[in-house]
């Protein structure tokens, strides 16, 4: 798995690997453009709203709702990921921080209309990933939506499926979603919505119940 260095290092390609991996529909970015889209338009249904984004990287999404009047915080633990998004977004409030000590007090206090996360969650663990997005009640509105697209499948098959076609590139350090697996560790609070989008991607919406 990537460590804040190894993200540093990356920053300067990263929006280049990705569309190789787009553009030719392989693992782990099958879909990335129109995962983005899906959040993107769904954030867009509200006017100048206020939106968290969690590892933000390079700020491909972030940028474009910020071009459009909506209020951007950022978390991201990279420095250099940082540097390109703020030099897109002068005015969003940017902080340099690793999600696996949870949220910065700088964004305590906040709320938000929408927290977005794309690509991220997968390098935190099943538990701590369920954990981390119930800390982020305290900080969404009471309407407010968590729209989280990622590498993710329906089921666990569909998962063993995508591992056995792509072995030799697999990143075991990685912990993917499973859209079965989050709706029942999250039912009780709150309400789940996936949609498939690649045969390795897909985008939850999260509300509160
Ligand atoms: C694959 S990139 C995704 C970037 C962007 N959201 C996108 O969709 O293109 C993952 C991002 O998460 C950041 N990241 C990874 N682990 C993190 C952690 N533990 N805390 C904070 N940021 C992290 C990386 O620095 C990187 O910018």
């Amino acid at each position: 798995m990537l460590n804040k260095q190894g993200f540093d290092l990356w920053a300067n390609d990263y929006d280049k690997t990705v569309q190789i991996s787009e553009e030719n529909n392989a693992y782990p970015f099958a879909g990335y453009k129109e995962i983005l889209n899906t959040i993107y338009n769904e954030v867009m249904s509200q006017k100048e709203s206020k939106v968290l984004d969690i590892g933000l990287g390079t700020g491909v999404l972030a940028s474009k709702l910020y071009d459009h009047g909506h209020q951007i915080d950022g978390i991201d633990f990279s420095s250099k990921m940082i540097e390109i998004a703020k030099g897109k977004m002068p005015d969003a409030n940017l902080v340099e921080w690793d999600i696996s000590n949870g949220l910065p007090s700088e964004v305590m206090g906040n709320k938000y209309d929408f927290i977005i996360s794309t690509y991220t969650l997968h390098h935190l663990s099943y538990q701590d990933k369920v954990s981390f997005i119930k800390q982020l009640e305290s900080i969404l509105k009471e309407n407010g939506k968590v729209l989280i697209g990622d590498i993710s499948f329906e089921t666990h098959a569909a998962l063993d499926s995508c591992y056995e076609d792509n072995k030799d590139y697999w990143d075991e350090d990685e912990y993917y979603f499973v859209y079965e697996e989050l709706a029942l560790s999250l039912e009780a609070d709150y309400n789940v919505v996936y949609k498939q989008i690649s045969h390795c991607g897909g985008v939850f919406i999260i509300t509160n119940k």
